[in-house]
């Protein structure tokens, strides 16, 4: 099954380092990143999930409730939070799924093309807003670790345009110069929206200051 962007994702329940999860249960009304390791004790992952856990007060400042999976069961797992918080100097304070039976990583479109019973799951990320539905998904090769920057980068623009009438350019990051979106063409409501004023380049392209940290 292929996820698309504005899709409600599927729920589904399995065990992980922190017991049963049902995702929709966990992710409760916050924003949630799912994202798949190919296994335990190897080490972009470890660097990987190392990453993750420094973030934590970045992800939980957004409101985003992570969610760790392969297909190593709890017992790896646990043993290798162990190597990966000594290694990487933080605490995996997030749970790991354990998807021993490849039933979430089937779900979700984890496995690579195949179907060889011990397949690993490739780099996926998911970022799921708080209606359960699919923002974004993307897909790495084994060789290469993820930026969790762009990540959160992301999460911050998707959050933002959610909420105000912009879009966010190239290399975005919080706080600098946005997009007013095509559609709002009312001098009046640009006017009251981004009462700092606006800079046209093109007449589609205008740019105004961050309306939340500009
Ligand atoms: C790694 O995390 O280093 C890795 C995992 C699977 C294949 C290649 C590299």
């Amino acid at each position: 099954m292929t996820l698309l962007l504005g899709q409600k994702v599927p729920n589904f329940k399995q065990q992980s380092t922190q017991g049963e999860i049902d995702l929709y249960d966990y992710l409760d009304a916050s924003w949630g990143v799912l994202f798949s390791h190919p296994a335990d004790f190897t080490p972009v992952c470890t660097t990987e999930l190392g990453r993750v856990g420094q973030l934590e007060a970045d992800f939980k400042k957004r409101n985003v409730k992570v969610l760790a999976l392969s297909v190593d069961g709890v017992d790896s797992h646990q043993r290798w939070v162990s190597d990966i918080e000594q290694t990487q100097d933080t605490k995996v304070a997030y749970p790991i799924l354990a998807d021993a039976d490849r039933s979430v990583s089937k779900l979700y479109d984890m496995l690579p093309a195949g179907d060889a019973p011990n397949t690993l799951t490739v780099r996926s990320v998911f970022i799921i807003d708080p209606n359960k539905v699919l923002r974004l998904s993307l897909t790495y090769p084994a060789s290469t670790g993820r930026n969790f920057d762009e990540i959160l980068r992301v999460i911050d623009s998707l959050q933002l345009t959610d909420q105000h009438k912009v879009a966010t350019p190239v290399d975005w990051k919080a706080g600098e110069d946005v997009v007013i979106v095509p559609s709002l063409t009312d001098e009046a409501e640009i006017a009251e929206r981004f009462p700092s004023g606006y800079r046209t380049v093109k007449p589609y392209l205008r740019l105004t200051k961050d309306p939340v940290s500009g």
